[in-house]
Parts: C-alpha cells; sequence; structure tokens
C-alpha cells in the first residue's frame, strides 16, 4: 500500500554518497565544505556537476577560480565532514578549524584533502542555476586515490567506508560488493 509522503524528496531518494569539495578562494586560501549534491553527467569527457548554495564561501571560491576538488571521505573522518558541512570558510581557515590537511593537488592550484580516499580534480566548464542552488559543471583534468582503494576496477568498499548521507544529521555506509553475474 502506498501512502503519501511528507518527508522532503531529496530525503526520500537516498542515501547520497557525500564528498569534501576543495576550493580556493581569490586570495590562495583554500577551503573545503561538504556537498552530497554530486553527480557524475559524462563519461566521455568526464564530468562532474556539483550544486552549490549561493550563500556558501565555496560558491565565491569556485565562481573566481573556476575549479574544485571532489574528495572521498570515509566514515574515518564523519566527525570533520559534519563540521565542514556546518561551519563555513568565510570567517578563517575552515581546513584549520575542522582538523583537515590541504595538500597540493596535480593540475590545479587548488588542494586536495589529504585524510580522503581519493581526489577528483576539476575545471569548471558551465555553469547552470537551479533554485537556490548553482550547478557548476566540471571538467576532470587528474585523479588519486589512496593505495588499496580499489579492487576488480571498484572502489573497494568493504575497506573504504564512504560517507552516504540520509538528510540532516544521519548517515549510513555501504560495505557489500555484489556482483550481478552471480544472480
Ligand atoms: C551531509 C551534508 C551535505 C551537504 N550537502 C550540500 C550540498 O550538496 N550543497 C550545498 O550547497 N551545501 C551542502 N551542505 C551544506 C554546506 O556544506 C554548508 O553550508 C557549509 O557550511 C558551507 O561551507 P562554506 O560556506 O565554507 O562553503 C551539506 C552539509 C552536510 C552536513
Amino acid at each position: 500500500m502506498k501512502i503519501e509522503c511528507s518527508l522532503k524528496p531529496n530525503r526520500l531518494f537516498a542515501p547520497q554518497l557525500v564528498g569534501l569539495v576543495s576550493s580556493m578562494d581569490k586570495n590562495g586560501r583554500p577551503n573545503v565544505a561538504t556537498l552530497a549534491w554530486i553527480t557524475s553527467v559524462s563519461a566521455e569527457p568526464p564530468l562532474f556537476c556539483i550544486a552549490v548554495g549561493r550563500s556558501r564561501y565555496t560558491h565565491q571560491c569556485i565562481t573566481s577560480s573556476r575549479e574544485f576538488v571532489l574528495n572521498l571521505p570515509t566514515m574515518d573522518i564523519l566527525k570533520e565532514v559534519q563540521l565542514a558541512g556546518t561551519i563555513s570558510g568565510r570567517e578563517g581557515d575552515k581546513f584549520e578549524k575542522v582538523g583537515l590537511t590541504p595538500v597540493e593537488s596535480i593540475a590545479l592550484k587548488t588542494p586536495c584533502v589529504k585524510e580522503c580516499a581519493a581526489h577528483i580534480e576539476c575545471k569548471v566548464i558551465d555553469t547552470k542555476e537551479a533554485g537556490d542552488h548553482t550547478l557548476f559543471i566540471g571538467k576532470v583534468v587528474a585523479t588519486t586515490c589512496e593505495f588499496g582503494a580499489v579492487k576488480d576496477g571498484v572502489l573497494d568498499v568493504s575497506r573504504i567506508k564512504p560517507v552516504l548521507h540520509l538528510g540532516g544529521t544521519f548517515f549510513t555506509t555501504a560495505g557489500e560488493i555484489v556482483d550481478s553475474r552471480g544472480l
């Protein structure tokens, strides 16, 4: 039996994979923010789309630098993920406040987040306004990952526990890998 659901629609289509998006302001100061509205939108060329609220400092940073890094956090830094998604980097160094470490990227001036398992460096090629968010479409220019993060051509989620957002302060993770050829 179907019932009408009062849940916000984005909470019904869940969980959503969480990223830590690093960016850089016009003075070269790095920032980091938690984002769950992220999706891959093209395989060739590889493109990612991120939805950033117009009030975020990250919005200002990416608008001026035209680049960002999509970093993949794991459950062992969930506290940092929550904090990076609660406070703004507008007032000071959020990397330091949250306890995360900026490290050099391969192709961008914007740093990666050291504590994350994978890093996808993107250059913005397009933007689109969508309600109260802006969609930044980024072309992937470099990717790096932690040794042992990949197995059989996919992310090894039995080792690398991704952060999945259910809504508000609620999260979950993944651990089981199912090969549908075995069904
Ligand atoms: C789990 C989680 C997911 C979030 N997803 C998004 C998102 O997809 N887009 C967005 O603009 N803000 C999102 N936020 C909120 C921002 O991370 C938050 O406003 C942050 O303080 C922005 O930081 P900034 O001002 O330094 O950019 C999320 C927060 C959390 C905790």
